[in-house]
């Protein structure tokens, strides 16, 4: 498999995942197929738009033809599907987006392929999906492979339903798949409406961090970059028609992790560190706000022998840095569209 779609490659992890394979597989070609909503942004990859295995493409995955011209003029064998609507809160302010191109447009690149991969062995679907498509977890227990999908936000109700579909093309059309479900992620190039990176932006300008709730529901958080390195050994290892879970085993109270961010902007800004936790403002909750996420990766660890590199300090730390240093990346990606929806969703907090 050499000549692949990864689509969402200008959004957060898509962006790391192309830079990871353009950079590791020369000899691959790498059509990146983005649509450029407010959370795609060709910033992402300045540092490789000039390698010459790498390819951009701004499409609509919910529009079949232009999916299906490039599938043949390319001779494309392997999709790496990270396209999504991807943000909770905007699920709950508007699902339709989600479910056109969550859903709809999954729907599409698998119908492109159905008909285009009839007769092809050495393909591969792999879709890139959430931890969230399980539900929320009480006090103990973890998500593992086979733990039965319980959406509950339109967010992750179009995740589920985008993961049945691939898995139904698989089993019904034999369609080589592999999926993933991974836990939050973090890291440099994340839309600051996430979060991680809307509380570092918020402490740089003095403005109240707006936690939910208690702040006591619980996420497990990984580095962005392992992810795109999991997303690597799964693409390249894993036996069609498998199911892997990503995570860190790095469960945090959000209240713990935007105290941990901030003593680690104060550290960085050599101001008092202690300072910033003054901005925490507790607020209304999200609606249906899932209790806790713990995914168990074993499966990942034993089968294909991955493991994070990162200690969470030790990613919250090259996350902040990058963050600092790139003001002018948040500047620009915050000048548009996500203004309107700022002022909607946390007016003049
Ligand atoms: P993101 O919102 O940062 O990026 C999404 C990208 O998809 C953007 O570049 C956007 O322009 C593009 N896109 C959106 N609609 C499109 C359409 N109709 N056609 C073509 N391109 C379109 O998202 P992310 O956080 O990088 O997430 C990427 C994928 O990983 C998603 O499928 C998400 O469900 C999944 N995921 C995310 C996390 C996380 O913590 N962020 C965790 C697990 C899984
Ligand atoms: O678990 C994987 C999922 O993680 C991905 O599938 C999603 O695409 C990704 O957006 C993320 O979803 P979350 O809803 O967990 O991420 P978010 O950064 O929006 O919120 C993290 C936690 O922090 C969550 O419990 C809600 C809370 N929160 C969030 C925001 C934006 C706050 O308390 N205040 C905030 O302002």
């Amino acid at each position: 498999m050499k000549n692949l779609i990864i689509t969402g490659g200008a959004g957060f992890i898509g962006s790391h995942v192309v830079r990871r394979f353009v950079t590791h597989y020369p000899h691959y070609k790498i059509h990146n197929v983005d649509k450029l909503t407010y959370a795609g942004n060709l910033l992402n990859l300045t540092d490789i738009e000039s390698y010459p295995n790498y390819y951009f493409h701004k499409i609509d995955i919910c529009d079949t033809e232009a999916i299906r011209k490039l599938v043949y003029e390319f001779e494309i064998d392997a999709i790496i599907h990270l396209a999504a609507e991807s943000h909770v809160d905007r699920s709950i302010l508007g699902p339709r987006a989600f479910i056109e191109t969550n859903i709809i447009g999954t729907f599409s690149l698998l119908e492109v392929v159905r008909e285009a991969w009839k007769d092809k062995k050495n393909v591969r679907f792999y879709h890139v999906s959430t931890d969230e498509v399980y539900g929320s977890l009480g006090e103990t227990g973890m998500f593992v492979e086979t733990t039965p999908y319980d959406p509950r936000s339109p967010y992750s109700a179009s995740k589920a339903a985008s993961d049945h579909l691939v898995r139904a093309y698989g089993h019904t059309y034999n369609i080589p798949y592999v999926i993933s479900n991974c836990s939050n992620n973090y890291g440099s190039h994340q839309f600051p409406e996430k979060l991680i990176p809307l509380c570092i932006q918020n402490i740089l300008k003095n403005k109240p961090l707006p936690i939910y709730g208690k702040g006591e529901n619980i996420r497990d958080w990984l580095w962005v970059n392992d992810h795109a390195h999991a997303i690597d050994i799964i693409f390249h290892q894993a036996e069609n028609g498998q199911t892997y879970n990503i995570g860190a085993h790095n469960e945090q109270r959000n209240i713990e992790v935007v105290k941990m961010l901030c003593d680690e902007v104060d550290r960085q800004r050599n101001i008092p560190v202690g300072t910033s936790q003054n901005l925490i403002t507790f607020v209304k909750d999200r609606p249906g706000h899932d209790a806790r996420y713990a995914i168990d990766a074993t499966k990942l660890q034993k089968d294909l022998g991955w493991k994070p590199s990162v200690t969470f300090e030790q990613g919250l730390s090259h996350t902040v840095k990058w963050y600092l240093e790139n003001q002018s990346w948040v500047e620009q990606v915050t000048s548009g569209e996500y203004q309107k929806y700022y002022e909607i969703q946390y007016g003049d907090r």
